[in-house]
């Protein structure tokens, strides 16, 4: 029994994880492997892509998904994680968990029997990091170039950071001072990609991060859970939009990629994330096969 709560989980396993996903998207697997199985998905937090594509993912491969939404459930009321795990193990064959703290979602998988797949904690994405390098695969058909990400070093910037050591493609990150990833990730992803002959950069300085980029990647500037700090993040974040300007320091063919939900005016101008270099809603649609990939990996 496993659980993906970090990439780290899937290390060596990533590049089968995507080709199978390449297999569903391109409709090859029409058998219905989790036929009989039940996905209970546990919301502690707002979503719109994870939601849906794990729902349509469980019944496109013949199971059933049920949306459990923390202000529903006991454990909003205080029930121990313990006893939710432990009660939720003996009805379904795995829980996807959306959660405020990271710590919760280790906490859930140990006291669980089923696999515990996160979908998002205030550490790491990995499901998105998935989708995203599907997305990258689909658009260069390698992981040779240069995936740079600007601006807060956050759950989706940590899990890029390992998704990238891992599979050996190099990685910039650029964020402001104070804004930088975690500290532990960046140890772990120097680590990984030393064994992948790959490198990572962390800088507060976006035009070097950004210069030959094959990816210009960004997140909100106010993740949630952040929502007190507003108003220092966006002051602190101010330098590093992505912009048309800061787009032409990349490589000609560069793509621009963003998790979504996006602010247009803030970490991204409606120029570059509306515009021709922009996979953003491919990368969305991604998020339905990386999930597929991932459901059936864990749960079949
Ligand atoms: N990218 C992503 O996880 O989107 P949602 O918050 O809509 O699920
Ligand atoms: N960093 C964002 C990602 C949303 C999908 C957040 O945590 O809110």
């Amino acid at each position: 029994m496993r659980s993906l709560l970090s990439i780290c989980d899937i290390k060596y396993e990533i590049p089968e994880i995507l080709e199978l996903a390449t297999k569903f998207k391109e409709g090859k697997i029409n058998e219905k492997p989790l036929e009989d199985k039940t996905l209970a998905m546990i919301f502690q937090k707002s979503s719109t892509r994870t939601r849906v594509s794990f729902e349509v993912g469980m019944n496109e491969l013949g199971g059933n998904a049920i949306f459990l939404s923390n202000n529903d459930i006991q454990m909003g009321r205080g029930e121990p994680i313990a006893d939710t795990a432990k009660v939720l193990s003996r009805y379904v064959h795995g829980i996807m968990i959306r959660a405020l703290e990271h710590e919760d979602v280790v906490e859930f998988s140990k006291e669980s029997d089923v696999p515990i797949i996160s979908g998002l904690t205030n550490l790491e994405h990995p499901c998105q990091a998935l989708a995203d390098m599907l997305t990258v695969k689909e658009y260069f058909k390698n992981f040779n170039g240069k995936f740079t990400y600007v601006g807060d070093g956050n759950n989706v910037c940590n899990s890029l950071l390992l998704i990238c050591a891992c599979i050996g493609m190099n990685i910039a990150v650029a964020s402001p001072e104070g804004y930088e990833p975690d500290k532990d990730i960046i140890k772990k992803a120097n680590k990984i990609a030393k064994e992948n002959n790959s490198y990572v950069v962390i800088t507060n300085d976006v035009e070097v991060a950004v210069k030959n980029a094959s990816v210009v990647y960004t997140d909100v500037w106010v993740s949630m859970g952040d929502e007190k700090e507003q108003g220092k993040r966006k002051k602190a974040l101010k330098k590093y939009q992505v912009n048309q300007k800061l787009m032409e320091l990349a490589n000609q063919d560069a793509i621009f990629m963003h998790c979504l939900p996006a602010i247009r005016g803030e970490e991204v101008s409606g120029e570059v994330i509306d515009g021709p270099q922009s996979a953003v809603i491919d990368q969305a649609e991604n998020r339905l096969h990386a999930q597929k990939a991932v459901l059936y990996y864990f749960l079949k």
